[in-house]
């Protein structure tokens, strides 16, 4: 059965962005609604909720949650980047723009899509299932120097080389083409005494991270939609973001720190010429991580991380 999904870091993501009666939203990463929810309650009847998701199960949540709440709302199903793009040459200004990033409970325990090492199935693993690339393309068909360089890079895997040598091996005798057929792969290229490291985790766990971002191009639309989601706050908007993996996590501390960032002189200039000033004032220091209560609750906020930022008035200065 398909479990709906809990919103990871739903307080606290409110209480730091604190929507008002009647301002905008903008959701970039729907799901089951768990945060656009809290949103619309605390935005009331006059404001205005913009939801993004690619996944066309993501827009049938939507229309329950639209009949529900009192603002007004609008749903786009595409990658949030372009919706982002869309509704800036819209020229939207909005009050609050959140991503909460990865996927949803919803995707990994619907089995046919092939999110998870834990059942078997098709190996798909696209967010819209629409878009041409799946999973099985990429393991079926990329060489042993890429797949080595995506288990590194975005499953941070430290035996990527025998992983990816065992499945080009694997592929040469018969197609790889269900999860099970990857799980099985991978345990065979790990040694006995590396798998008995993984204690609670499971070893294919980094592998299906990287091949789910290559196959949904996590990391280049997280890449394009900050700028533009930054670009549609008003002053005194607020940006949040709740990361699920240190490669989404990185690109938000640093492009929020930059923001943050006034002068960027050499030190041993005697006088400012750059004439920055800081545009954002963070919100969190640290990201912010889930409490043990809500880990014991939902163990899959674990590895949630929030960071979030205010967006200056920068016109008056000067
Ligand atoms: C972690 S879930 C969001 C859960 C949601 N906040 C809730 O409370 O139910 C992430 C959602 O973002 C969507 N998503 C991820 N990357 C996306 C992208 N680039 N464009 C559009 N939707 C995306 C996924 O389809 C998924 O439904």
């Amino acid at each position: 059965m398909t479990r709906t999904h809990v919103p990871v870091l739903a307080g606290e993501l409110i209480d730091l962005t604190q929507p008002a009666p009647g301002e905008t939203a903008v959701d970039c990463t729907f799901g089951a609604g768990g945060h656009a929810r809290l949103v619309a309650e605390r935005i009331g009847p006059t404001g205005t909720l913009v939801c993004i998701d690619r996944d066309p199960a993501a827009e049938e949540r939507f229309e329950e949650l639209a009949r529900e709440v009192a603002c007004e709302t609008r749903f786009l199903r595409m990658d949030y980047a372009d919706g982002l793009e869309l509704l800036s040459e819209e020229e939207l200004r909005a009050d609050l723009v959140y991503l909460d990033l990865g996927i949803s409970s919803m995707q990994v325990d619907a089995r046919e899509r092939g999110f998870s090492y834990s059942y078997d199935a098709p190996l798909d693993m696209r967010m819209d299932p629409g878009q041409e690339l799946d999973a099985r393309e990429v393991v079926g068909t990329w060489d042993e120097r890429q797949l080595e360089q995506l288990f590194r890079r975005y499953g941070e895997e430290p035996n990527a080389r025998r992983i990816a040598r065992e499945i080009v091996r694997r592929r040469e005798a018969a197609p790889i083409t269900t999860t099970a057929e990857l799980v099985a792969a991978i345990e065979a290229a790990l040694p006995a005494a590396v798998r008995r490291r993984f204690g609670g985790g499971h070893p294919a766990k980094r592998v299906f991270q990287a091949v789910r971002i290559a196959v949904n191009a996590e990391l280049d639309s997280l890449d394009r939609a900050l700028p533009l989601a930054w670009g549609l706050l008003r002053n005194e908007g607020r940006f949040a973001a709740i990361s699920f993996h240190s490669l989404e996590d990185r690109r938000v501390k640093r492009f929020l720190a930059d923001r943050a960032r006034g002068c960027i002189c050499p030190p041993d200039f005697p006088v400012c010429v750059c004439g920055r000033e800081p545009e954002a004032e963070l919100l969190t220091g640290r990201a912010v991580a889930p409490t043990p209560g809500e880990v014991a609750d939902n163990p899959r906020a674990k590895s949630g991380r929030l960071r979030a930022a205010r967006k200056l008035d920068t016109e008056d200065r000067g």
